[in-house]
């Protein structure tokens, strides 16, 4: 596992910017997107997070890093938005027997397959009928024109098998492919992505 404690300490500043994800936001633009409670796997020092949570969500975000938890649970604090926050690894981490939310976000959780898989395992079970799941990461299938990325094979987002967990959901939308990001220091370029939205059955 990479040392994110170390790349989020020797960053002076945050390391994916100030603000949301793109595709968060336009997940949220959607007029059938109407959530009041949403899960974040790994959001890091928070951007994605505190953003819907300055929307009236009620937000509960994990992340391996306490660093980057720590340093969320400040900008939330001066942003004046509340967000349950949980310094805790995918591997072993599950919600509490009951807890449930209208949607999870995946935002470049970057990790090993297996933990990635069980990550988007645990949150499908916990999302509500009707509830969403949204990711956007850098996957495999690089037609070579991609930046950006962990530069490990494990750690990319394979879009099949992440299809394949949520096989009983229905599929919105799902892109691979090439897209341009400016979102801090470590997402400034192009990158080969992937894109998903899927929502449970009622
Ligand atoms: C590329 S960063 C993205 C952070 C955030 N989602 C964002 O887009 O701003 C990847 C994040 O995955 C987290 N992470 C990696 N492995 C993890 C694991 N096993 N459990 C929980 N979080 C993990 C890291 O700590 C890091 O914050």
């Amino acid at each position: 596992m990479a040392d994110w404690n170390k790349r989020y300490l020797e960053t002076g500043e945050r390391l994916f910017g100030e603000n949301p994800n793109e595709y968060v936001r336009e997940v949220m633009a959607r007029s059938d997107v109407n959530i009041s409670s949403a899960l974040m796997i790994a959001d890091g020092d928070g951007r994605n997070g505190a953003w819907l949570a300055a929307q009236g969500i009620q937000v509960t975000a994990v992340d391996i890093s306490d660093v980057a938890t720590e340093q969320a649970l400040e900008h939330d604090d001066a942003m004046g938005v509340t967000v349950e926050r949980i310094a805790a690894d995918l591997e072993t981490w599950t919600p509490d027997p009951g807890r449930t939310f209208d949607a999870a976000f995946m935002i470049y959780l970057q990790c090993e397959t297996a933990v990635r898989q069980r990550a988007v395992e645990i949150a499908a079970r916990a999302l509500n009928p009707n509830g969403w799941f949204v990711a956007e990461g850098f996957a495999t299938g690089d037609d070579g024109s991609g930046e950006l990325g962990p530069g490990k094979d494990d750690l990319l987002y394979d879009p099949e098998g992440l299809l394949s967990a949520l096989a009983d959901m229905r599929i919105v939308h799902a892109l691979s492919g090439r897209v341009h990001l400016d979102e801090g220091v470590k997402h400034r370029g192009t990158g080969w992505v992937f894109r998903l939205l899927a929502r449970r059955n009622g």
